[in-house]
């Protein structure tokens, strides 16, 4: 496209493009938000991926700087930045994933619903844009207030008539990311050897840990469980607070985009068994969008697993969890329809 910028010469360009359309199974990946405290550590590890053969890196400002930065690893994928409104169908045709971490970031005292404002806005003209120029691409919802923002998005491909509720998921990762962490500190163990569910949503009570599926099993005093269910429903504020200011969750944040996005690709390439938690729209409880153990595979969401059998705590968690859910999805709903 003659408006997009491109920082490879033209004949290390052709070469790459042949590359990237060889035999191996290349995805094509855009970032929105490109330039931001996710965006950028995001689009180094999403370089980093060997499943990814063109990576377009989006945002209203610094991506120049950012693209030409990150082209001069020795990795595979292409990469191409796209600066401003003006040139995001160009850096959304084609693709396969689209991950959206654009958006304002939480201050100390604030909630993520603080932030729906401006990020709703930014949010369904993003969506706009996928439904006109990739509707079949996957799309993963990173902006807050998640459990609002993928209802946005919903609306906005069910106006365009492109709406698939298996290829739009928010992430909720990086609350399986804590979950895991917090619980191997408990139990002494390596955190990679862990694997506990979160399911709900991506805010305060909506995020709930199912300490009682925790792998590998184990038990838990009440007196833990109450202080590790607080620290993964609080972990995105330990942060912001640490950060007094200066944003909120952008390390752990890029790292567990990658590790979600990468399930998603392995999913597109058709591996077995990928299975992960995210938001997404679902009849696992009597709300239009919940997050819990997902397949996926060649189109996206493949299988959407029970929640499986909950303690006494767990159940009381899951009532608070729902009536606050039930408020965000509506508020985002309405954003779109009104
Ligand atoms: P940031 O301010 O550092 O970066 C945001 C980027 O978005 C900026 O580069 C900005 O220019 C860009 N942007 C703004 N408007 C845009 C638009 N219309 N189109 C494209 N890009 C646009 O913020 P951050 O720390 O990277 O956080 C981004 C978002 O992710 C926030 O909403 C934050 O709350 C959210 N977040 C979610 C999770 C989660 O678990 N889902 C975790 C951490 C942060
Ligand atoms: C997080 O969980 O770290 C993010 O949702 C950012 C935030 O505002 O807490």
């Amino acid at each position: 496209a003659a408006n997009r910028f491109l920082v490879e010469g033209s004949s290390n360009l052709w070469r790459a493009d042949c590359r990237a359309k060889g035999g191996s199974p290349g995805f094509k990946v855009a970032i929105l938000g490109a330039s931001g405290g996710i965006g950028q550590p995001l689009a180094m590890l999403m370089k980093m991926n060997p499943l990814v053969s063109v990576l377009h890196l989006y945002d209203v400002v610094n991506t120049p700087g950012v693209t030409a930065d990150i082209s001069h690893m020795d990795t595979s994928a292409v990469v191409r930045g796209f600066v401003g409104q003006n040139q995001l169908e160009d850096a959304l045709t084609g693709m396969d994933l689209v991950i959206i971490p654009a958006g304002v970031p939480r201050k100390p005292g604030m909630t993520r619903d603080d932030l729906f404002n401006i990020n709703a806005g930014i949010v369904k003209t993003l969506c706009e844009g996928i439904a006109k120029c990739c509707p079949k691409a996957i799309v993963n919802l990173i902006s807050n207030p998640v459990n609002s923002t993928v209802p946005i998005a919903a609306e906005v491909f069910k106006k365009a008539g492109t709406y698939d509720p298996k290829r739009l998921l928010g992430v909720t990762m990086l609350d399986v990311v804590r979950a895991n962490t917090f619980v191997a500190e408990v139990l002494g163990l390596d955190p990679r050897e862990v694997d506990v569910p979160v399911v709900g949503g991506h805010a305060g009570v909506t995020i709930l840990p199912l300490l009682s599926q925790v792998k590998p099993a184990c038990s838990f005093t009440q007196e833990e469980t109450e202080y590790l269910t607080s620290r993964i429903q609080n972990g995105g504020t330990e942060v912001v607070e640490a950060k007094a200011g200066a944003g909120s969750a952008t390390l752990s944040m890029a790292y567990a985009a990658v590790k979600f996005a990468d399930a998603c690709l392995r999913g597109l390439r058709g591996d077995a068994g990928v299975v992960e938690c995210a938001f997404v729209s679902s009849q696992v409880t009597e709300l239009p969008f919940f997050a819990s153990r997902v397949r996926l595979g060649r189109n996206g969401v493949e299988e959407i697993y029970p929640l499986g059998p909950l303690n006494e705590y767990e159940r009381v968690g899951l009532e608070k969890a729902k009536k606050e859910l039930a408020g965000s999805i509506e508020k985002g709903v309405s954003f779109v329809r009104k």
